[in-house]
């Protein structure tokens, strides 16, 4: 069982200045909810109940979403508009959250592995919540807990067609194709130039991990970008066949873009 679901989140979201210069961008909203709050929706739904968030300075803004709030619960009860807080409320009573802050920001597999103190020795999640999901049935976390629970012991991650130009956005598979949609990774490389990419199948926000990766982490060495890479810790543990690549069903947002946030916002405003 996959109980816990890390979620980096120490990035200053440079995009969205000013918006983000008091506010973290996981709690930028759409429509009336955080970001993040979506996430942890999502990975409740996938039957974890332990948070474990990875912040930084400025960023205490998430603490406060996720505990109760005296004065608004009493403001409110004397209003009777004590609904509005139903949800929250359900939420902070479903999990528990632990926190932990990255000091430098030296890239993802860095967030992860400063991450390992809250996972402990088990399999966890990784969410990124600038990649907004939503599906018709079972949420993408979900799908992947299954495929995770029939190829043992390796680590997933969900991918989805992109145009070839968009390549250099993304960390990118390549693989053989097992069964539908479902891709034993050979290779892996980060944010290719389209005329490298191995193919058009691209990494997003969603990750399941198995605690061997903190091991590997720790050997990695800063590349794309200068930092240290999720993609090629992956990329070592693929050698041993572990690494298994999920086609989901559902769409995806990308809300670290001005273009994929605003589309989130239609998209989510609509469903109601
Ligand atoms: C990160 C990963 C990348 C992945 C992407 C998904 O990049 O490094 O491999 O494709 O998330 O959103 P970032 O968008 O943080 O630069």
């Amino acid at each position: 069982m996959i109980k816990k679901c890390l979620f980096p989140a120490a990035g200053y979201g440079t995009r969205f200045l000013p918006a983000t210069k008091a506010i973290p961008k996981e709690m930028l909203p759409i429509v009336n909810k955080p970001l993040l709050q979506y996430g942890v929706e999502e990975a409740l739904s996938a039957g974890m109940n332990t948070m474990a968030i990875v912040t930084g300075r400025g960023k205490r803004a998430i603490e406060d979403h996720f505990d109760k709030s005296y004065e608004l619960e009493h403001q409110l009860k004397k209003s009777g508009k004590e609904f509005f807080l139903t949800e929250i409320r359900d939420i902070i009573k479903s999990c528990t959250f632990s926190y932990t802050r990255q000091k430098e920001m030296l890239g993802l597999g860095h967030a992860i592995l400063t991450g390992s103190t809250l996972v402990g020795d088990e399999p966890f999640a990784v969410l990124l919540a600038d990649d907004l999901c939503d599906s018709d049935e079972k949420s993408v976390l979900s799908q992947m807990v299954e495929i995770f629970n029939k190829y043992n012991d390796c680590c997933i991650v969900a991918i989805e067609e992109v145009r070839k130009e968009d390549t250099n956005k993304y960390g990118v598979i390549s693989g053989e194709e097992i069964e539908d949609d479902v891709y034993r990774v050979f290779d892996m490389v980060e944010k290719p130039d389209p005329k490298d990419a191995p193919s058009n199948l691209a990494i997003i926000g969603r990750y399941i991990l198995i605690p061997e990766i903190f091991d590997v982490l720790k050997k990695t060495k800063a590349g794309k970008g200068g930092e240290i890479q999720i993609t090629d810790a992956l990329l070592s543990l693929s050698k041993n066949g572990k690494v298994i690549a999920y086609k989901f069903k559902g769409k995806r947002f990308d809300c670290g873009s001005v273009d994929g946030f605003v589309e989130a916002t239609n998209y989510f405003y609509k469903r109601g």
